[in-house]
């Protein structure tokens, strides 16, 4: 029973309940107490959230010089600028005095002012005042700096990376980027139309194993179900993502129901994942992003964004509101079942579990980068900690 299963709180973490293998015939689910331990949150955060691009926010946040907005990283504060020289910047939003705060909220200014003492720096991070200072030993002023963190632009949204050894983004979003541009679609000239975010009492892999497979749609989602071609319904998996094949099914009859599908071009839709915790679905005219992150090992936030080319105008935009509703109700669908999901998972008759050959190799994959990032050994500690 998984509940004996569970070392004493200070004995060091274990991962040999779980023997992984590439054959998905072969293969095991993780076991439950990986999604019901918060030891693994911790571990989740040093080895996977800390180690991959994450999106913070939006690059209209930040268009002019002077502009800034405050964010964070599953609890690591951070501030992302644009400076006077045009650059996008970000750093930890951690004053080196005694760790206040340089930034809240958004806004444009020509400098970042600690909220605590005063001390002041530049958009590019350097302390340019400390009052009443003087006399301190061993300390100069030139050798303050804000902490700075790996930050790149990708269509409407920015991204961070707190490893400074992290991959390049364009490595793992790369051929994401050239497949959109092969469609010619473009992104940068998507704006946000709204925005809705879910609480949900699971953990946070839970949802996203819900998320890599189709095998729940006859069951969980009749309605959807009826617009999508089951048959063909496929997972694709890469390096660092999956992309869903979800081909809509032949219109007979009566179209008035299909409210998923608008145009051609929206049977033609591209839908990533993108380890950790990234999807995205992209159509010629709009593109959604939903992000997910751990509030705690048995509470997650989906963060739900809709963004459109031309918002308030064509055809598309028509259908908009009734799209996104059909993805709420698509949503709480997933909730329901994800919320017994994590509770079956706390029961004590639960370990483990197996994989559809045929319809789960998304998730495989999902959780076979899951035991790598924890199983990894550390290529180097954090900057700054020891
Ligand atoms: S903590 Fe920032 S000025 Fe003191
Ligand atoms: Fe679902």
């Amino acid at each position: 029973m998984v509940s004996l299963d569970f070392p004493p709180a200070h004995e060091p973490l274990t991962f040999d309940d779980y023997a992984h293998t590439d054959d998905l015939a072969s293969a095991e689910t993780l076991p439950a107490r990986w999604y019901t331990d918060p030891r693994f949150l911790e571990l989740e955060k040093e080895r996977i959230f800390y180690k991959t691009w994450q999106p913070v926010g939006r690059a209209d946040q930040v268009r002019r010089p002077g502009d800034f907005f405050a964010c964070d990283v599953v609890g690591q504060p951070l501030v992302i600028t644009r400076g006077l020289d045009h650059k996008l910047r970000a750093f930890y939003n951690v004053c080196p005095h005694r760790a206040g705060p340089v930034a809240t909220g958004q806004g444009n200014r020509k400098s970042l002012q600690c909220k605590y003492h005063g001390w002041t720096y530049d958009l590019q991070g350097k302390l340019m005042n400390a009052p009443e200072f003087e006399g301190v030993k061993n300390w100069k002023k030139e050798d303050v700096c804000l902490t700075s963190i790996q930050v790149e632009e990708w269509g409407p949204w920015v991204f961070v990376n707190l490893d400074p050894q992290g991959e390049p983004m364009q490595n793992i979003y790369g051929p994401i980027h050239d497949e959109i541009i092969r469609k010619g679609w473009d992104l940068g000239k998507m704006s946000l139309v709204e925005r809705r975010d879910y609480v949900i009492d699971c953990n946070w892999k839970v949802y996203v194993d819900n998320y890599l497979e189709g095998y729940h749609l006859p069951i969980a989602h009749p309605g959807l179900f009826r617009e999508l071609d089951y048959d063909q319904y496929r997972v694709d998996t890469f390096r660092y993502y999956s992309s869903q094949y979800a081909p809509i099914r032949p219109v007979s009859g009566e179209v008035r129901d299909r409210r998923y599908v608008r145009t051609e071009e929206e049977a033609e839709a591209l839908y990533y994942w993108i380890f950790p915790n990234v999807m995205l679905n992209i159509y010629l005219d709009n593109t959604s992003i939903n992000i997910i992150l751990p509030l705690d090992h048995n509470k997650t936030l989906t963060i739900f964004e809709w963004y459109f080319e031309q918002p308030g105008t064509g055809e598309g935009w028509e259908s908009m509101q009734s799209i996104i509703q059909f993805s709420d109700q698509i949503q709480q669908e997933d909730i329901e079942i994800v919320e017994n999901v994590q509770k079956g998972l706390q029961s004590n008759a639960y370990n483990k579990g197996r994989f559809s050959a045929k319809r789960e190799n998304g998730v495989h994959h999902f959780q076979s980068l899951i035991h790598e990032f924890l199983t990894r050994p550390d290529k180097q500690a954090r900057t700054g900690k020891s």
